[in-house]
């Protein structure tokens, strides 16, 4: 039998409404989603530690039978190629996302011509979701109730000292 299996790679710091809105819309297409957090990111100090963003990712995650959640480092084509998957997921929210994922999509494809990128739109009401305004909003004292699980906001919470306000 021909099944797809594909990787939802990203930082995940933390997981928004806007990555499992993705995920839900994702793991309707392919048979096996594998959501792959980046263990050795770019992005400077994270707020979150990758043990602390799988467990989150996973405990959201709970209600999907063929989602599963991992952790990589290196290359991407070389973690979906030792997962035997066929594609890569990634979400596209704006125009402004557009040249970055069409540079990653082009490279990715250089490297391994087997595997494909498949993008995905998320729900209007997450366009503007990113995990680094959810960082940023929250530290400031903002409500971000409605644009993360409940257990990611939890987690913010634990995390984040309360802002004091002035
Ligand atoms: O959530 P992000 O930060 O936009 O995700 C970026 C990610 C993890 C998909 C990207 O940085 C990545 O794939 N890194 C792994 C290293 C790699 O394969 N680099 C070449 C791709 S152009």
């Amino acid at each position: 039998m021909h099944t797809v299996k594909a990787i939802y790679p990203g930082t995940f710091d933390p997981l928004t409404n806007g990555h499992l809105d993705l995920i839900a819309r994702g793991a309707k297409i392919v048979d096996e989603l594998v959501v792959a957090i980046l263990r050795n990111s770019e992005k400077g100090t994270p707020l979150f530690t990758v043990p602390e963003r799988e467990e989150m990712i996973t405990e959201a995650v709970a209600g999907f039978a063929n989602v599963t959640v991992m952790t990589f480092d290196g290359l991407l084509v070389d973690f979906a190629r030792r997962q035997g998957a066929k594609a890569v997921l990634r979400g596209i929210r704006a125009i402004s996302d557009y040249e970055y994922e069409f540079q990653m999509a082009m490279m990715n494809r250089k490297l391994d011509p087997e595997l494909e990128t498949l993008f995905m739109m998320p729900a209007e009401k997450y366009t503007y979701v990113s995990s680094r305004l959810i960082k940023g909003v929250f530290q400031l004292g903002g409500d971000v109730t409605a644009l993360v699980p409940s257990l990611v906001v939890e987690r913010l919470k634990a995390k984040v000292p309360a802002r004091v306000g002035g």
